[in-house]
């Protein structure tokens, strides 16, 4: 037995001595060192010795297996040392290439001013109108009529509002506040909502004005509504959208949908109120037209005056995202200009 763990020891020690890879150093623990191996079968076999020989065949085998273990160690992290060389070789990055770089779009201003805003209303209990209720391609029933215009008001002229030939009153609407009225004949009060949207504008372009902007409308229908819910409301909203003390001022206005109407100024951020190019000299930006809700327009939908009263407001976006970010220049929304886009 002793010879033949002799046998076994040179045996496995030569082919250690020419193992290539990890693969094989498995290979030998396998069928030497296992439970299943060739050492181990000779411990089996110690039962049949005497006492003495037990212990000196036995120890012998502890020693052989110690032997192998360690040479099995060795030789493993040689051969890892030396695969991890080859493979580091072969899988080599060059990191003095240069790379190529990925451009990250980002959200346009103005939607981002869209989402912030909705969401600041959505915070004081408004919901957002469905689609439906909104369309860009509106009748002048709809944008003017039943919103108290008169038939021959000026806004109604070619020279302000776009017009079509999908029939012969149909145009882009120039003011969300037509989707106030297809809200009120939709749903009954209490109304809470508001819709953001596209208007259209048959104007010159300028740095103030664009034809094509956006507007943000507001409805509340409820009862005992009043003028200072109203205040109340957009207050609220301007302190949170600008996050600190603006100047703004509310101001007597008139709109034919509603009754007294107001519209409210903040100080102009590019000159702090001196008087300048975007704000033409005032010192101060109109951000948005409100009032009561005129008692014609809720007899145009059925809604009982009596019962009910209401505000809505209509703000600009554009004007907004400008106030907030200094940005000197409304067609910078609309020209697309990447080195604009990226300071978002
Ligand atoms: N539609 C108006 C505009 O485009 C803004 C406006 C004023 C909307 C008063 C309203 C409102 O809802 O009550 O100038």
């Amino acid at each position: 037995m002793k010879q033949q763990l002799e046998s076994i020891l040179n045996s496995a020690l030569a082919e250690i001595e020419v193992a290539k890879t990890s693969e094989d150093i498995e290979n030998i623990k396998l069928n030497y060192l296992s439970r299943k191996g060739t050492l181990n079968s000779i411990k089996k076999n110690l039962k049949d010795l005497s006492v003495e020989d037990k212990r000196i065949v036995g120890s012998l085998a502890n020693e052989v297996a110690q032997t192998l273990e360690s040479k099995l160690a060795e030789k493993s992290s040689e051969i890892y040392r030396i695969e991890l060389a080859a493979k580091l070789e072969s899988e080599k990055i060059d990191v003095t290439l240069t790379g190529s770089a990925h451009q990250v779009g980002r959200v346009n201003p103005l939607t981002s001013t869209i989402n912030e805003i909705v969401e600041i209303f959505q915070g004081l209990g408004f919901s957002v109108m469905a689609n439906e209720n909104s369309p860009e391609c509106e009748t002048e029933y709809v944008n003017f009529d039943m919103l108290n215009f008169p038939p021959d008001h000026p806004a109604k002229d070619m020279q302000d509002t776009f017009y079509t030939n999908v029939a012969p009153n149909v145009i882009l609407r120039s003011q969300t506040s037509g989707a106030q009225i297809r809200e009120m004949f939709t749903s009954k009060p209490p109304i809470r909502v508001i819709c953001p949207g596209r208007v259209y504008r048959c104007e010159s372009v300028s740095a103030r004005k664009n034809n094509l902007f956006h507007q943000i409308e507001g409805l509340l229908i409820d009862n005992n509504i009043t003028f200072g819910d109203l205040k109340g409301v957009l207050n609220e909203f301007i302190r949170i959208y600008f996050g600190e003390a603006r100047p703004t001022r509310f101001r007597n206005s008139f709109f034919p949908f509603t009754e007294p109407s107001a519209e409210v100024d903040v100080q102009c951020i590019m000159c702090g109120g001196k008087g300048c190019r975007v704000c033409s000299g005032t010192g101060w930006l109109e951000i948005l037209g409100a009032g009561m809700v005129d008692v014609n327009v809720l007899k145009n939908v059925g809604i009982d005056p009596e019962v009910y009263s209401g505000f809505a407001f209509g703000m600009g976006v554009e004007r907004l995202a400008m106030l907030k970010y200094a940005i000197d220049d409304i067609r910078l929304f609309f020209n697309n200009d990447v080195r604009f886009l990226k300071q978002f």
